[in-house]
């Protein structure tokens, strides 16, 4: 196990408190290092928003067969992941074995589908192909007009929020340092990562540095020229509605489409929330809840379930994913000694979410990041870390 030089500093300092950064503090503090989190409000960040659907098969996409790898790796840990962090945490984190209906509306949807469970079935990924009367028979609210549909079992779903409150407390519990600031500057000595300077002043100083901010990853003043890492923030806006007694339950399992090219999924929880999301949009930072925005999701998702438009509608935000050139996550070690990366997780970053913990930890701890973590290091990008850099705003 390494362990600090540094008399009063830490072993390792995680810049970012969001889902990525608590659970990389948690397992990498289980391992007997001293561990600390910088963030403003841990327990925040894109989490606040997701839906948090466990959506390793569903949310295949063609030439993302290495992410399958991992993504797969990370679904298969979820159930002892979840009974674990709860009991660590005397938590509920709202995690669902309910499975995952993807539906199509109109014929091109079908083609899509039909292509999708090929794609699957050639990766080995358990799908069944069912008729629009069998979708319907499966969740009754569905539009009548659906024309078949992918039955996935094994996508589940998670609470992000209540994931992201056990986390928390876990992390307290297992002796992790929570500093409520933001880092405002990497500190470099020798050629090494030493710490970071917060936004009032306060030096800290770690033995190994996690950048973890999700979207914000690359704005950290003080990375090294060529250092920052490549990650863009992609806009995704989410409405929650209540389901009222009367109509409950709504739907059994989280229902999905894509619809004029755009993805909606309604994923239904236990406590009678109903998460309808998501847009994908190159904004920026705009977090902005748009009349358009929650227009074409209403519009959408009232193509696929009707009875929609009958819910309390409770909530609408908007969040940012933290986007990579490859859709892909950046774990491991950079170019600078002690600086290491966990962010970058795009449209998984719940689901990848144990396997990311068990990955940095090992990393932090023992020196090596395991097998399945390897092809996902900063290295794959040595250019793209300047450009992207250079389209951020001041
Ligand atoms: N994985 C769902 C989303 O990013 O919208």
């Amino acid at each position: 196990m390494r362990s600090s030089h540094h008399g009063d500093g830490y072993d390792v300092l995680v810049v970012g408190g969001g889902i990525i950064g608590l659970v990389t503090a948690w397992r990498t503090a289980q391992r007997g290092l001293r561990v600390a989190v910088v963030d403003p409000e841990p327990g925040g960040g894109a989490a606040r928003v997701a839906a948090g659907m466990l959506a390793a098969v569903t949310e295949l996409h063609y030439g993302e067969e290495l992410l399958l790898g991992l993504n797969l790796a990370s679904a298969a840990r979820y159930p002892d992941f979840v009974a674990e962090l709860e009991e660590a945490s005397g938590r509920e984190t709202g995690f669902r074995t309910c499975g995952t209906l993807a539906v199509a509306l109109d014929s091109d949807d079908r083609a899509h589908l039909r292509d999708l469970h090929a794609l699957q079935q050639r990766s080995g990924l358990e799908s069944q192909w069912l008729t629009g009367r069998e979708c319907r028979r499966l969740e009754p609210m569905l539009a009548p007009g659906v024309r078949g549909g992918l039955r996935v079992d094994g996508d589940h779903q998670i609470d992000p929020r209540r994931l992201a409150a056990a986390l928390l407390t876990a992390c307290e519990r297992a002796g992790v340092v929570l500093h409520r600031e933001r880092a405002e500057r990497l500190a470099v000595v020798h050629g090494r990562a030493a710490g970071v300077v917060l936004a009032g002043g306060a030096d800290l100083a770690a033995d190994q540095v996690v950048l973890a901010a999700g979207s914000l990853s690359g704005r950290l003043a003080g990375l090294p020229d060529g250092l920052a890492p490549p990650v863009r923030p992609v806009k995704g806006q989410v409405l929650r509605l209540a389901v009222p007694a009367p109509y409950a339950p709504f739907l059994g399992r989280t229902v999905r489409a894509v619809v004029r090219g755009g993805h909606v999924y309604l994923v239904p929880r236990e406590n009678g929330e109903l998460v309808l999301g998501a847009t994908s949009e190159e904004m920026g930072w705009d977090t902005t809840v748009t009349a358009g925005g929650v227009y074409e999701l209403l519009r959408d998702a009232h193509e696929l379930v009707p009875g929609i438009t009958e819910l309390p509608l409770t909530e609408v935000r908007a969040g940012l994913r933290p986007g990579s050139p490859d859709n892909a996550p950046l774990l491991g070690p950079t170019a600078l000694p002690g600086l290491h990366l966990a962010t970058g997780h795009h449209r998984n970053g719940v689901l990848l979410t144990p396997v990311t913990g068990d990955a940095m930890a090992a990393l932090l701890a023992d020196g090596e990041l395991p097998e399945e973590a390897r092809p996902f290091t900063p290295h794959r990008f040595p250019s793209a870390a300047d450009s992207a850099r250079q389209e951020q705003p001041a």
